[in-house]
């Protein structure tokens, strides 16, 4: 019934509710047979496995923008793939897809179910998950949407060499703003200065932020784009300019944090500044996305944006990937290659 070539479907399924950081044993490894399709549906074989902090929640049930994820269930993961068998005449074989296909070889689908778009053959697995993908996306609506960037605007990224701060800085420096980003590695820093354009990093674990902001912004932050909460967010907060924006974008540093998380102590700073602090999510922005890619695109043919990704080898790696985001491992987007 399909010209696949694998044997079975390797499949990551959620085997319990993490307790604090993520552990390998959360996954159960199985293999079943290659899975027939009916009328209206495909067979999509996964090329790349994107992984994403968001997967950490998901895993908990914990946000409600999503359908509940069960024990025993397929691991939910954003990927790109392939169609290799179709009953629907909208998909032909061949065609190049993106969508929430599972840590799994093998997905159906019948076009909505789960959702998934072809991408163009000329675009590489990694831009359709990076720039062109969900995190890109991400940094094109929360920065030009929310943060609403002004030339001159002094940005301050979190989270700043990673799939969404990486681009946002640049979406940032192409409006004329000037960008400080804060990443986990002195190599990261350098990246985002000596590669990305970035006018300065920060490397928040082994320099003062503080004192490293007060000197970089001496007349405060217009724009924080916050990837990852925390202390960072409320050193920020302390330092925002006259009707800054705060856009609340991620969270990292609590996703995988036992017990309650303390909140801000400086919000007040928003009523002072006149500030707005503004939450999103991306999903929200999907009727949207052809005009977001195109302009993403003209942008990186112009070399306004370069793309970045670190993919790890082998389906067997799922698992420690999803760790090893966590522990920074990656500079631009994180996936696994499966095929
Ligand atoms: N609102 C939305 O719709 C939406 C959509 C997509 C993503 N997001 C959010 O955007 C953020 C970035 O996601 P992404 O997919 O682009 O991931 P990413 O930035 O590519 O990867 C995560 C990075 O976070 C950093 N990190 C890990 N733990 C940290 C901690 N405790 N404190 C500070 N930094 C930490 C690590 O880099 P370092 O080496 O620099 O520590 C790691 O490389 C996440 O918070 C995610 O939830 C939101």
């Amino acid at each position: 019934m399909n010209d696949a070539t694998a044997a079975n479907n390797r499949q990551y399924l959620l085997a319990a509710r993490p307790q604090g950081m993520v552990k390998t044993s959360d996954f159960e490894y199985r293999q079943i047979d290659i899975p027939e399709i009916g009328p209206g549906e495909v067979l999509i074989r996964t090329t790349r496995i994107s992984l994403d902090p968001s997967m950490r929640g998901q895993m908990e049930n914990r946000a409600d923008y999503v359908a509940p994820l069960e024990i025993g269930d397929v691991m939910r993961a954003g990927g790109t793939g392939e169609v290799v068998a179709s009953n629907n005449e909208r998909y032909k074989v061949g065609d190049k897809v993106t969508g929430t296909f599972g840590m799994q070889d093998y997905c159906v689908s019948d076009g909505k179910n789960p959702p998934f778009r072809v991408y163009p053959s000329d675009i590489s697995p990694e831009q359709a998950l990076g720039v062109l993908g969900g995190t890109g996306m991400t940094a094109y609506f929360g920065l030009l949407d929310l943060g609403e960037p002004k030339a001159g605007d002094m940005v301050v990224i979190s989270g700043a060499a990673g799939a969404t701060g990486s681009v946002a800085g640049q979406i940032a420096k192409i409006k004329g703003c000037t960008v400080v980003g804060m990443a986990g590695s002195d190599e990261k820093c350098r990246w985002l200065t000596e590669e990305l354009g970035f006018d300065a990093a920060i490397n928040y674990k082994t320099q003062d932020v503080a004192s490293e902001l007060d000197r970089l912004c001496p007349d405060g932050i217009n724009i924080y784009f916050d990837n990852v909460g925390g202390e960072i967010l409320d050193i920020c907060l302390e330092r925002i300019a006259m009707n800054a924006r705060v856009v609340i974008c991620g969270g990292i540093s609590r996703y995988n944090a036992e017990g309650p998380v303390p909140g801000p102590k400086n919000y007040f700073n928003l009523v002072f500044r006149r500030a707005r602090m503004e939450g999103f999510i991306v999903l929200d922005y999907a009727a949207r996305f052809p005009e977001a890619i195109a302009e993403m695109q003209a942008w990186m043919e112009q070399g306004l944006i370069k793309q970045h990704a670190t993919v790890i080898e082998g389906f067997e790696n799922l698992p420690s990937a999803l760790i090893q985001l966590f522990e920074g491992v990656n500079t631009g987007k994180l996936m696994v290659k499966v095929d």
